[in-house]
């Protein structure tokens, strides 16, 4: 068994609660440290209370531990940070700085911070965005990654930090629920399928967005901080894709399930940021330098969460 120590910042979200069950059955329950703000309502292995922006306790949870590797999930994600932009900056970029900070002093050897395609703006070419491209995004969000990615790099030029990212696209899973994103529509829609035949988009029925089902974004995040130093030749974040739908197309994944599922759409401010975003990525460079591509498109995903929620719900 290796002999690092991982711990999760923000274990409790839409993916740390996934990330944690992968982790633990590759290092041991006891080599992974959960930690949120609040308890969860079950827990398995090591757990910690922990904020962020508590810097010193945060060191005290590392050296406790004697972690070797941080992966920060902690964010207001976009929607949530519209509505609380001062308070969206300061948590996505202090949290950031206090784990590179401990890195940088020497505390953990390697930090996994998830960018995402928010970083991308009304001007970046939106079919196929490239890795390297035009990049003024009009979100909190975006500017907060965008920013963060600028930091990650500077930390691995300047002090030789061994931090890696990938810029998710939006995350599907059944095992959790997602957090405050533009495009949780893609989770809800599911949910309500199956509980009520029907559901309303607050995204219109045209918006296309890249996508990712959540075991493509663990198996990303996983290879991504296990392949060797030498192979990620990109420390600000990689662009990862893996499928690219609008919600007209997803709700006919879903009929081939539930023939009489009926969808509306009644768009909200969510609008405005999933129209600024790109509608689908290039992901060559990921591809290239450390063998990425995603196992699942819209129907194998839609066969897998319906088969999956079903099972859930008896
Ligand atoms: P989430 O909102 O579901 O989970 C975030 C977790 O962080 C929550 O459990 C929350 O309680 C915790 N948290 C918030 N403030 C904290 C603090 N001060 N200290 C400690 N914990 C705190 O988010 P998620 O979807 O799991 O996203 C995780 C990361 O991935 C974020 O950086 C997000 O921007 C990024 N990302 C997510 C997606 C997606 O579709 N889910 C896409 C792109 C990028
Ligand atoms: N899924 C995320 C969001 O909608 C993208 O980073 O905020």
């Amino acid at each position: 068994m290796s002999k690092d120590s991982i711990l999760i910042i923000g274990s409790n979200g839409q993916i740390g609660t996934e990330l944690a069950e992968s982790l633990r059955l590759i290092y041991g329950d006891d080599h992974v440290v959960c930690s949120d703000l609040k308890q969860p309502e079950t827990i398995k292995g090591p757990f910690e209370i922990i904020d962020i922006l508590d810097k010193d306790g945060v060191y005290s949870i590392i050296k406790k531990y004697s972690i070797t590797q941080v992966y920060l999930l902690a964010a207001l994600l976009s929607a949530t940070a519209e509505k609380n932009p001062k308070f969206a900056w300061d948590l996505n970029m202090q949290g950031l700085f206090n784990i590179l900070d401990a890195a940088k002093e020497g505390l953990i050897k390697k930090v996994y911070w998830p960018s995402s395609i928010a970083v991308f703006g009304p001007t970046t070419p939106s079919v196929l965005t490239p890795q390297y491209t035009i990049m003024e995004p009009n979100t909190i969000y975006g500017i907060s990654k965008q920013a963060g990615e600028r930091f990650c790099e500077y930390y691995f030029q300047k002090y030789n930090v061994d931090v890696r990212s990938i810029r998710y696209p939006g995350l599907i899973g059944y095992k959790s629920a997602p957090g405050g994103g533009t495009t949780d529509y893609a989770v809800h829609i599911y949910h309500e399928a199956l509980k009520n035949g029907k559901y309303t988009s607050f995204l219109s029925e045209q918006t296309t967005l890249p996508m990712m089902y959540m075991p493509d974004a663990l198996k990303a995040t996983i290879n991504l901080m296990e392949a060797p130093a030498e192979k990620v030749k990109i420390r600000s974040s990689y662009n990862v894709a893996g499928m690219s739908f609008n919600p007209l197309e997803i709700a006919e994944s879903i009929k081939k399930h539930i023939p009489n599922f009926e969808i509306d759409f009644n768009p909200d401010f969510r609008q405005a940021i999933a129209d600024s975003w790109p509608k689908s990525i290039n992901d060559a460079e990921a591809r290239q330098h450390w063998g990425w591509s995603p196992d699942y498109d819209l129907q194998s995903m839609t066969d897998d969460m319906i088969l999956n929620l079903r099972k859930r719900m008896q």
